[in-house]
């Protein structure tokens, strides 16, 4: 099993792929109404896979930059794990044992987490550096907003706040066993636990979000939309929630207009989705 996870203007999306040929099966996404964009690339594998949608409308992400982490998922492990950089119809390889993106919003620097580390990543300049010293293996990272802290997620599951430019971290130890780490815009820090469970961490400790759903299949946490002012966005199956710090949830119903908005969001994705796949496939 091969996976792609996409990062755009705050919202994670995962797409995951059979591992033969690579073509995308199913994906667990950030939106509930994007779930077509993989049917629609399976529907190009005949001999037209190559054939870029049209693109003449004025392409939103032609000139921002999304991030995709693609892996191999081998029993319960992701394996061969990289970092594409995509922007102007180019994708381009940034790290190559790299799983973490702190999706950024209106900014040009990226925060990406390796094997080895924290970098950053400059979209306009397109400059990779290492951002202070510390020489853990993170899989998942977020910047808070409001300074320039962030949390990593460790690969034994661990959760610590990184201070003083990437020189210093403190382990937060409210969080446990964390296989997903986001933040709100307000800077509340939620995690998904153990059991595809989300927890947010307040000052008396960690509290489960309560009104979801059991057993979810899947979970995925992320920044929200930038509409959204308040919570984070959490994808449990394939119905969205958002996820307040109070520990409380709401299911999340798009408007007409915000439906619009995501088809024209998936048609994006499909044109920025081939180029990546014809790129990376050769
Ligand atoms: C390829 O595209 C052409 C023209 O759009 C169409 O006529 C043809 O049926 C397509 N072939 C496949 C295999 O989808
Ligand atoms: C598709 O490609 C194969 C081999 O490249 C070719 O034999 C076949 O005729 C093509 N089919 C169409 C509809 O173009
Ligand atoms: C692309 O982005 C740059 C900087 O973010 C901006 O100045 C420029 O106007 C954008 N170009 C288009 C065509 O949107
Ligand atoms: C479509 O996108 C490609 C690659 O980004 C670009 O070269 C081409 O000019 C675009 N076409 C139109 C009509 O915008
Ligand atoms: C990182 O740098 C800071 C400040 O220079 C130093 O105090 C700390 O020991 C270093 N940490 C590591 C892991 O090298
Ligand atoms: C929790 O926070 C949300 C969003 O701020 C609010 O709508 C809701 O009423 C709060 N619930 C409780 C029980 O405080």
């Amino acid at each position: 099993m091969r996976g792609l996870l996409v990062c755009l203007a705050g919202l994670l999306v995962c797409l995951k792929t059979a591992d033969s040929h690579s073509m995308p099966q199913k994906d667990y996404d950030a939106d509930s109404n994007k779930h077509d964009i993989t049917n629609r690339l399976d529907d190009t594998s005949g001999n037209n896979s190559t054939s870029v949608p049209d693109n003449s409308s004025g392409m939103f992400y032609s000139n921002i930059t999304v991030f995709f982490v693609r892996y191999v998922t081998r029993g319960d492990n992701k394996v061969d794990k990289s970092i594409y950089a995509h922007k102007n119809g180019k994708a381009k390889k940034v790290l190559e044992d790299g799983m973490a993106v702190s999706c950024c919003y209106l900014k040009s620097r990226a925060y990406l987490g390796n094997k080895d580390g924290i970098y950053v990543y400059d979209t306009e300049t397109e400059k990779l550096e290492k951002y202070g010293n510390l020489s853990d293996n993170v899989i998942g990272i977020a910047k808070e907003d409001r300074s320039d802290d962030l949390y990593i997620l460790t690969e034994d599951h661990v959760v610590y706040k990184v201070i003083e430019e990437g020189t210093k971290k403190i382990k937060v130890n409210e969080a446990e066993h964390a296989e997903q780490i986001a933040l709100d815009w307000d800077d509340n820090l939620y995690y998904i636990g153990a059991n595809n469970q989300p927890y947010v961490v307040a000052s008396d400790g960690a509290k489960k979000i309560e009104g979801l759903p059991a057993n979810p299949t899947s979970a995925l946490i992320s920044k929200p939309p930038i509409t959204i002012e308040h919570g984070a966005w959490l994808t449990f199956g394939k119905q969205p929630y958002i996820i307040y710090p109070n520990a409380t949830s709401e299911p999340y119903v798009f408007n007409d207009q915000e439906k619009l908005e995501h088809e024209k969001r998936n048609r994006d994705l499909d044109v920025i989705f081939l180029q990546f796949r014809n790129q990376i496939e050769e």
